[in-house]
């Protein structure tokens, strides 16, 4: 197993459409547990295929707290079929933005489509954390990040912090 890099804010590839996955195989399920591997060293609690790099349609999720025992979830070409009426607000971080936090409101439920890692189909229905979560990953299967979802100056300001840092990493 290995553990990838991250791709970070402001690189355009975060802004890459990514496209399903097709083939189900050894190759895949080696992408899986890599993909799981560089979630867990970070530590986030989700984590999608683009953000090392990879434009496919696969995000891994695990939002078992500190003390309880892991429960990788893996989603493959999720698609979300019905969100419910109500709204929650998390204070959403992103392993590709490091140490920017902010207030997101999504729909509180939602019921995701969506195969597993041996390409059977499944349905999910999320609720709290992990309804976030999903929308929060799946949106970046469509280049779509979480400060997409707060107010512009917030917004400018962060990409605009993040620039400078990779320009920093770049003559460092
Ligand atoms: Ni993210």
């Amino acid at each position: 197993m290995t553990i990838k890099p991250l791709v970070l804010l402001p690189d355009p590839i975060l802004r890459q459409q990514s496209q399903p996955v097709e083939r189900f195989d050894a190759e895949l399920d080696r992408f899986v547990e890599d993909m799981l591997e560089t979630m867990y060293d970070a530590p986030g609690i989700g984590l999608a295929a683009i953000q090392v790099g990879e434009p496919r349609r696969l995000l891994v999720i695990d939002i078992a707290g500190k003390d309880e025992e892991k429960n990788p979830q893996v989603f493959i070409n999720p698609e979300i079929v019905a969100t419910g009426d109500g709204v929650s607000v998390y204070e959403e971080g992103c392993l590709s933005i490091p140490d920017y936090y902010a207030d997101v409101e999504r729909p509180d439920t939602i019921t995701v489509r969506h195969l597993g890692r041996d390409g059977k189909e499944h349905t999910t229905e999320a609720d709290g954390l992990l309804a976030t979560c999903l929308q929060h990953e799946i949106d970046h299967l469509n280049g779509v990040l979480f400060i997409d979802h707060i107010s512009k100056l917030k917004r400018d300001m962060v990409v605009r912090k993040f620039t400078k840092l990779a320009r920093q990493r770049v003559t460092a």
